[in-house]
């Protein structure tokens, strides 16, 4: 019995983690993604995301490394999907 909900969980588990492509991306979705829909990182200009930012991060009562982390996906220029170039 006990191992049943073992093998269960672990199913769980594993499929919570491959619908993302990521631990931010999962960050993201699970955080932000409760008060309003994911907004793709390329719909907003940069500035504009600049000005939600903080706010939003206060509002998902974000930790420090969760917010690095979070800016990271955001905003990082090198990642194969430029988000913010326009
Ligand atoms: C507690 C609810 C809540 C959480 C959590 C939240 N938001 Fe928001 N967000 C809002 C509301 C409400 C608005 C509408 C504008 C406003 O009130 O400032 C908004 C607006 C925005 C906008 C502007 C949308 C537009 O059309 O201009 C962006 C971008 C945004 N949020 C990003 C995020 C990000 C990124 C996170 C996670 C770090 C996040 N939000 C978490 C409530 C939330």
């Amino acid at each position: 019995m006990k191992y049943s909900i073992v093998l269960i969980l672990l199913f769980i588990v594993g499929c919570a983690s491959a619908i993302y492509s990521s631990k931010e991306e999962k960050l993201y979705v699970e955080k932000c993604g409760g008060c309003h829909r994911v907004y793709a990182k390329d719909e907003f200009s940069k500035e504009h995301w600049l000005k939600e930012f903080d706010e939003m991060t206060k509002r998902a009562k974000l930790d420090e490394a969760q917010k690095m982390m979070m800016r990271n996906y955001l905003f990082d220029e090198g990642t194969a999907n430029p988000p913010l170039s326009n």
